[in-house]
């Protein structure tokens, strides 16, 4: 008995480190506050009797759940307010419960039925969420599934968000994006229990908002030439060349984008970046530039126009707004008007970023200005800026956000800052009482590669491990202060929806894991198992995922005799690599990999493949040595 139930623990321990075990068989991302495993299993009826309030609000909800189960389970719904014999009930309490504040629920599952109970409707439908993640992964397929036995195992949970802040930022301005993949991102997204959306709705390539009063930022700004390879490369552009490509939103488009995430229980947040990353803007109106030419100005298509090196970026093309000049005030009030007016969320983004500040240092505009109101360097002119622009936004009765860089030359006095340079600019923020949002690129940035080979090349690697550290609450920083965090997809490299997806997940899963479930609750083996099981049900969605969490990573020293000693580190557990200096493709007959390498005096390619037991599931890896070389510090 002894020795079996050793042998049990030693298997489960196994198990467990590989990734492999999930809580009681279940893989639900992000992870509940708690979970108590029952026996016995509810199978789904042929008709569902859902009972449910009559309260409007929770028409979205009772919508998602019948459209759910109809597609692929081909699930009848019935609603009744009033229906003892239901088999699925939306209860909303009558009296407040604390715990569960706006967001959180209970579910119950038992063999008899389904109970979701929830103080706002916010809570069933994440509730729901968690129950869709219960049932076989076949719900997820787009259309009716044959031969499936629905059922879910009976559970108590009790769930409710860390924070009220769980975000994903889409940069639909680098690479356009239509309205219908941004439903089809909100629709991944809701999956994971994330409830805002960051647009990136304005930058160098591309402006995507109707604005009725200024309408030649969609007119002009909205559309650049069309060019594919490496972004921020291409040749410059001439004036033959059609500038066809791109788009924008109409304020009916954003109208319904608005109502669809609302819907899904996900708010908009809208950014408008300014003072830097303006040439679309500038291209629209040259007369906000301060720079003489502007008029020439057209709007970027992936050329270069920026110097990124140093501690702050030069324009080679001034893609900023004059802060000197009073038309931009009165621009940017029409622009916060109408984004005001579309967009219900509290906040609007501002932007702030990557102001290159080269062209200011020129202008006599600015100098002038610089005289008036006592700036002593530019980081004071750009703040000067926001704090008016602060003005105009909170003039709108909107709350204003923007980069960390509104710090530099001192912040207005409500503003709220997203830290993105790491967590540096949010923890000055809050400790002067500014909320904060977390979005470090260090944890955060889902435009980065994911790991060394085989993905478009970006300067930056972010791996699934390292996002899974992702904690937005600094030590020594009041928690209050920090609304929570986010992940940000730069599109400049996205060419297109599948891309968006490859980029975003499974990253968003570590992301909504680090937002929502309790920090002591994280654990990276057993989350990684919880994501081999979502790979399955992306699968089923047909949503596209990154296998780079199964290719190694990659590092070398050289050896006295100058060759590479090279070693392979794999984030995902329990698995084995084999590797080959022949060129030729590796198999699990090649040699494994157990410690540090030397590659072979005159071999210019490692080759590397990772398999679980006898099965690839790593893709075939291709590391040229020079490349590895160079990653030699
Ligand atoms: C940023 O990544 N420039 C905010």
């Amino acid at each position: 008995m002894k020795k079996l139930s050793l042998l049990l623990c030693c298997c489960s321990l196994h198990l467990l480190s590989f990734g492999q075990v999930t809580n009681n068989g279940l893989s639900i991302i992000p992870e509940p506050v708690k979970v108590i495993k029952k026996t016995g299993n509810f199978i789904l009826p042929k008709t569902v009797i859902v009972e449910a309030g009559k309260q409007p609000e929770l028409s979205p909800v009772i919508s998602y759940l019948k459209n759910k189960l109809n597609t692929a389970a081909g699930i009848t719904v019935t609603t009744k307010s009033v229906a003892p014999a239901a088999s699925i009930k939306l209860v909303l309490n009558k009296k407040v419960d604390t715990l569960l504040k706006s967001e959180g629920y209970y579910l119950s599952v038992t063999a008899k039925k389904v109970v979701i109970r929830a103080n706002e409707a916010a809570g069933l439908f994440y509730g729901l969420q968690t129950f869709i993640q219960l049932l076989p992964k076949e719900i997820e397929g787009k259309e009716l599934a044959k031969g499936v036995k629905w059922t879910a195992p009976a559970v108590e949970i009790t769930d409710y968000p860390r924070f009220g802040w769980r975000g994903l930022m889409f940069d639909v301005s680098r690479h356009f994006f239509t309205k219908a993949e941004v439903e089809q991102y909100i629709d991944a997204m809701v999956k994971y229990k994330l409830n805002l959306l960051h647009l990136h709705l304005t930058d160098d390539e591309g402006w995507r908002v109707e604005i009725k009063s200024l309408p030649k930022l969609t007119t002009v700004g909205a559309h650049n030439i069309k060019k594919v390879g490496q972004f921020g490369t291409f040749s410059q552009p001439s004036p033959d060349e059609p500038r066809t490509y791109g788009g924008f939103y109409t304020q009916e488009d954003i109208k319904d984008l608005v109502q669809y995430a609302k819907d899904r229980f996900v708010n908009i947040l809208p950014e408008i970046d300014v003072p830097g990353h303006s040439l679309a803007a500038v291209a629209a109106y040259p007369e906000l530039s301060c720079t003489p030419g502007a008029d020439k100005y057209v709007v970027n298509s992936g050329e270069p126009f920026m110097k990124w090196e140093g501690q702050h970026n030069t324009a080679i093309v001034d893609n900023t707004l004059c802060p000197a000049n009073e038309n931009v005030y009165e621009f940017l009030d029409k622009v916060v008007t109408e984004v005001a007016q579309l967009f219900p969320f509290p906040y609007i983004h501002m932007g702030g970023d990557e102001c290159a500040k080269n062209f200011w240092e020129q202008s006599e505009a600015v100098k002038a200005l610089m005289v008036k109101e006592n700036l002593k360097t530019q980081q004071e002119v750009q703040s000067y800026f926001e704090k008016r622009l602060e003005k105009i936004v909170e003039s709108k009765g909107k709350k204003f956000m923007g980069w960390d860089e509104i710090l530099e030359g001192g912040l207005g006095p409500n503003a709220a800052v997203m830290s993105w340079r790491g967590i540096q600019g949010g923890i000055e923020a809050a400790k002067m009482g500014h909320d904060v949002v977390m979005s470090p690129t260090t944890f955060a940035y889902l435009d980065y590669m994911q790991s060394d080979v085989n993905e478009t090349h970006v300067y930056a690697k972010l791996r699934l491990n390292k996002t899974y550290e992702f904690e937005p609450v600094p030590e020594g920083v009041d928690a209050k202060l920090i609304k929570g965090g986010q992940a940000n997809l730069w599109t400049e490299q996205v060419y297109n929806m599948r891309q968006a997806e490859y980029m975003t997940w499974p990253r968003g899963m570590a992301i909504a894991e680090s937002v929502w479930s309790p920090r002591e609750k994280k654990n990276w083996n057993y989350f990684f198992g919880k994501v081999e099981k979502q790979f399955e049900r992306l699968d089923e969605s047909e949503t596209k995922y990154a296998p780079s969490v199964y290719d190694p990573s990659f590092s070398a020293i050289r050896n006295p005799d100058s060759t590479l000693k090279i070693t392979l580190t794999n984030e995902a557990p329990g698995l084995e690599t084999y590797y080959s200096f022949d060129n030729s493709l590796p198999d699990n007959f090649y040699p494994k990999y157990t410690s540090p390498i030397d590659a072979p005096k005159d071999a210019t390619m490692l080759k590397v493949i990772t398999y679980r037991g006898k099965k690839p599931i790593g893709r075939m890896v291709t590391m040229p040595l020079t490349d590895l070389a160079k990653k030699i510090k």
